[in-house]
Parts: C-alpha cells; structure tokens; sequence
C-alpha cells in the first residue's frame, strides 16, 4: 500500500481500499472513479455490466490507481458474504463501503406484485443490510465507513414509487441505526440524491415536471454525488448523517411525481 506521506493532499484516501457496488454504470460508476481520484484502492462491483465495470476499472489503474472487477447477483441473499470474502480476499482489508446498486421502478400500488416487492426489496434494502453485515468485522478493524446511496424518495412520497420508496426509507433507517450499532469504530452515513441522471427513454414531459421541482433549476450529475461520498469518506466526526444532493428539492415539498 502507498505511504500516506508520500501523497499529495488531494489523494487523501491512498491506504484505503473501498467496494463501490453497481460501479459498472453512471452513479456507481462516477463513485468508484472519484474514490480512486481520491488514492483509494477500488473493488469494482457489476451484476450485469462487464463492460462497464472493466472501463471503470480501467479508468483507476490508467490514472495510477489499483482496481478490479467483482461479479455479484445482489438480489442473492448469499451473494453479498461471498462478495466481501472475495474482495478481502483480493484487497487484505477493507476500509470503504458503498452501496449504490439498486432497482428503480415506477409501477402503481396494484400493480406491485409478490415478485416485484420481493425482488425490490431485495436489492435495494436487504443487499446493504447484508453487505454491512459482512464487511463489519472488516471495517472495525479499519476504523472503516460505509456509505449508502438513498434517494429524496426515502422522505417524500411519490406516487407509483411505493416499493422503492419503501426500500430506499427503510434503508436510511439501516444506516441511522447502524451508526449506533458500529459506532465508535465504523462511521455509517448515507447520501440523497435527486435527479442526477434521468432513466434512458425517461418521457420529456416528466423530465419537464421534475425539473420544475428543483429550486436550483437544473438536474444534478453522477459527480455530485460521488463528491459528496468523498466528503463523506473523509469526514471523521460525521456519522448517521443523510447529506442530500438534490438542487434543493429536500428544502421544498418534492411535488408529487
Ligand atoms: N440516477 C439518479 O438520478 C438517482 C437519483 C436518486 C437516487 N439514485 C440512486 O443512486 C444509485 C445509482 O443510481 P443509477 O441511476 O446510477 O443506477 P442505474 O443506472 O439504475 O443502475 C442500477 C445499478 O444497480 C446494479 N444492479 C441492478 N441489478 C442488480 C443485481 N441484481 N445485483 C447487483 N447489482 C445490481 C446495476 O449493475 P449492472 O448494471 O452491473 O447490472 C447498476 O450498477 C441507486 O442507489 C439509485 O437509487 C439515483
């Protein structure tokens, strides 16, 4: 691992190594990119995006940094012990946890099926429930951090978004009451983006009314939330905290959906 000393300020996570899952595509992709900017070693996570996580991988070790692709179903409750095994296994520790795999997925309240709710909650809630679980011991011993990925609807309610609103609000919960749990050794703390990349095919009329929720009048991007997980990396006397990256949408009422 490279001497703290040697490095310059603005690579201040170098003896630290972080799993960023769903790192394969843009939010997760844009976290992983940043921690490595940032000196840290990075466990690329992907489920389906090979390509993608190798591009990301690709992006840290050409920039000098140290990073390789991890595979997981998340959906598995199994997969997530295998994955920290896997990773310390790789890295011999491990410092930094981020969770930003998830599903999002707009279905009216009859609509939400046992499947559908089951697989929702699956990976949206029990896979960082379960990722937190077994990287704990690890993170202890590393007086580590784990950050997880919220959204603004983990506090306002939207129509057509009652599962994924119930996973990502029962999540910001998981990271309050692990901040107790683990504290003082691991710090437990999460972010709340809004709208930071619309999902592709999103209709221009929805783009429009999103958009018009937003007091700073335009929608984020993957960067900001990866800026404000540095942030967080770096911060030792913040735990249980939600820093909400939205344009200032958590200031107002959010506006239905
Ligand atoms: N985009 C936004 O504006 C926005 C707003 C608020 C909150 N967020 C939150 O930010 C995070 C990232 O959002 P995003 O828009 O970048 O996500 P996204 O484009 O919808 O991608 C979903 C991510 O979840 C992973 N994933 C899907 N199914 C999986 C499975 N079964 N097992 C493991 N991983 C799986 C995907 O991995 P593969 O592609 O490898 O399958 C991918 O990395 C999420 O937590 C999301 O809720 C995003």
């Amino acid at each position: 691992m490279r001497n703290r000393s040697h490095d310059s300020p603005t690579r201040e996570l170098s003896d630290r190594v972080a799993l960023v899952t769903g790192a394969g595509v843009r939010v997760g992709r844009a976290i992983a990119e940043e921690l490595g900017r940032a000196g840290a070693t990075v466990a690329v996570h992907y489920a389906r995006s090979e390509g993608g996580a190798r591009a990301t991988a690709r992006a840290i070790n050409d920039a000098g940094g140290r990073a390789r692709t991890f595979a997981a179903d998340l959906r598995d409750p199994a997969a997530a012990g295998a994955l920290i095994g896997e990773v310390t296994a790789w890295s011999k520790r491990l410092d930094i946890l981020v969770c930003s795999a998830a599903e999002f997925d707009r279905r009216p309240f009859e609509q939400i099926d046992g499947p559908a709710w089951r697989d929702m909650l699956a990976l949206n809630l029990e896979a960082p429930f379960r990722l937190a679980q077994a990287a704990a011991p690890a993170l202890r011993r590393r007086r580590g951090t784990i950050v997880n990925i919220l959204d603004v609807a983990a506090f306002h309610a939207w129509k057509g978004y009652a599962h994924y609103a119930a996973a990502k609000a029962g999540l910001a919960m998981v990271t309050r009451v692990l901040a107790l749990e683990l504290a003082p050794r691991v710090r437990v703390c999460a972010v709340a983006p809004g709208t930071v990349a619309f999902p592709p095919g999103y209709p221009a009329a929805d783009r429009r009314r999103v958009l018009s929720r937003i007091p700073l009048g335009r929608v984020g991007r993957p960067a900001d939330v990866a800026g404000a997980v540095r942030f967080l990396c770096g911060a030792p006397y913040i735990t249980g905290s939600v820093l909400s990256v939205d344009g200032g949408r958590m200031a107002g009422s959010g506006g239905v959906l």
